[in-house]
């Protein structure tokens, strides 16, 4: 009776809480966790602890459900139980957690968010799992390395086993597969850009930063809260990763002649890459158009680009497939293609689970239709840059031939693949195009 009194540790049942909303209202961990620290009165370390259980163990779950299966001796498991064993392998695999705290908390947690039921089971199932050691279950689970090495893999690294044969394609060989893996399984670094014009390096860097070695306007931020950096607060700076960065300044830096005054961002929520893009522009005394079609994302773009002398940029809520302006308006554009994401993995704990290989082919046909208006809307001479943060090479060299092979007025000028486990950096793809003639 005083076991089933004793009360749940608040960072425990906040990630529980996140796990119900991801599996049961498909919500994303990384927007709902947030509004559960709060509602759990969250900070500090309790909130990391609470972060690191729920991300860890869903990012995990392709590693961690084969250990609980194993460990089972009926089949059938309660979704709700499978969360609480979920956290509770976690924390006996992959943290400091010690064994016993792991356990007895998970059991505390089933007692009150299911009942007094399952926890028997959960407790005897993660009593078996805390007897070997991390490398030992994944010999236990995985598919033989020798045998099936993408099956061993995706096992190991917890990564669908479409998305690891994606993966292995986009790289050109196994070489550098699971150090890619192993990349995507870790927190990705907080990076900053500062807006020309609006924010300079140093600022961010008195704020506690250093800054980034391939983007000149980058700032990677030793830990805290971005939005209590007032540069970010006030709009004049903002999160992006460094790879981002680098896809804007691939389209504000390629060379042109001729007129260089009309940018357009074709696909720009939620407004990172517009806002670097707008405070060049404004420095540049060109214009951008920042379009987006859905109207709630173009929303963000207009808030990200608050800070952005208001001449210097318009947003737009149209469907980039329709253009209103006419063909050759553009000097630059850039069209950051709507596409599955397996290139920002590390951001998303869930979305690697949610994807499915018919998302890419749905996505092709739009990135084709888009990278072809971005073509349309640019004058000869002006330049496209075709980017997607997914390196999967349905959406990005094979989007990119199938267009220039129906065209004869493109030539490609440069192209880059960055890599989380290479450069630190999303798995973001950019070519630059260039319409040939001048105007
Ligand atoms: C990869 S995101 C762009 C990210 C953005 N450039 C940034 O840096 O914040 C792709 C965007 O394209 C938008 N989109 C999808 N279909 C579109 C279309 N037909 N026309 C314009 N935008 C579209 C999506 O809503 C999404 O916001």
């Amino acid at each position: 009776m005083t076991e089933r009194r004793r009360p749940v540790d608040r960072p425990r049942r906040a990630a529980l809480d996140v796990l119900t909303a991801v599996r049961v209202d498909e919500a994303y961990a990384n927007l709902v966790l947030p509004q559960v620290l709060r509602k759990h009165r969250l900070d500090g370390r309790d909130a990391a602890l609470a972060t690191e259980l729920a991300s860890g163990a869903i990012r995990m779950q392709g590693l961690y459900d084969p250990v609980i299966d194993a460990c089972l001796t009926k089949p059938k498991l309660q979704p709700e139980v499978r969360d609480v064993l979920r956290l509770g392998v976690h924390q006996l695999l992959s943290m400091r957690v010690p064994d016993h705290a792991a356990i007895s908390t998970s059991v505390d947690l089933v007692r009150a968010s299911v009942g007094q039921g399952p926890a028997g089971l959960v407790n005897a199932v993660l009593r078996k799992v805390s007897r070997r050691p991390l490398p030992d279950w994944i010999d236990a689970v995985a598919p033989d390395r020798a045998t099936d090495p993408h099956g061993h893999l995706a096992v190991a690294h917890s990564h669908p086993r479409w998305v690891v044969d994606a993966l292995a394609e986009a790289l050109g060989d196994d070489a550098e597969l699971e150090a890619l893996l192993v990349a995507d399984n870790a927190a990705p670094r907080v990076t900053l850009a500062a807006r020309p014009g609006l924010a300079d390096v140093e600022e961010l860097v008195a704020a506690g930063g250093t800054r980034t070695s391939l983007s000149p306007y980058g700032v990677v931020l030793a830990g805290g809260d971005p939005s209590g950096v007032p540069a970010v607060a006030e709009g004049r700076a903002g999160v992006q990763d460094e790879g981002s960065q680098l896809v804007a300044l691939a389209m504000t830096d390629a060379p042109l002649d001729g007129r260089d005054e009309r940018w357009l961002d074709l696909c720009a929520g939620p407004g990172g890459k517009a806002a670097l893009l707008a405070s060049l522009a404004a420095q540049r005394g060109a214009h951008l158009v920042a379009n987006e079609r859905q109207p709630h994302r173009a929303d963000l773009v207009a808030s990200a680009v608050r800070a952005v002398p208001p001449g210097a940029v318009h947003v737009l809520a149209g469907d980039g497939t329709r253009p209103p302006w006419v063909p050759g308006t553009f000097d630059r554009v850039l069209v950051d293609a709507p596409c599955s994401g397996l290139g920002a993995l590390r951001r998303r704990p869930e979305s690697r689970w949610r994807r499915r290989p018919s998302d890419v082919e749905v996505l092709v046909g739009l990135q084709q239709v888009l990278l072809d208006v971005a073509l349309e809307s640019v004058r000869p001479g002006g330049v496209v840059v075709y980017a997607t943060c997914s390196p999967v090479v349905a959406e990005t060299a094979d989007v990119v031939r199938a267009v220039l092979g129906r065209r004869d007025d493109t030539d490609e000028l440069d192209r880059f693949q960055l890599w989380p486990h290479r450069e630190g950096t999303d798995a973001m793809f950019a070519v630059t195009l260039r319409r040939r003639g001048l105007a």
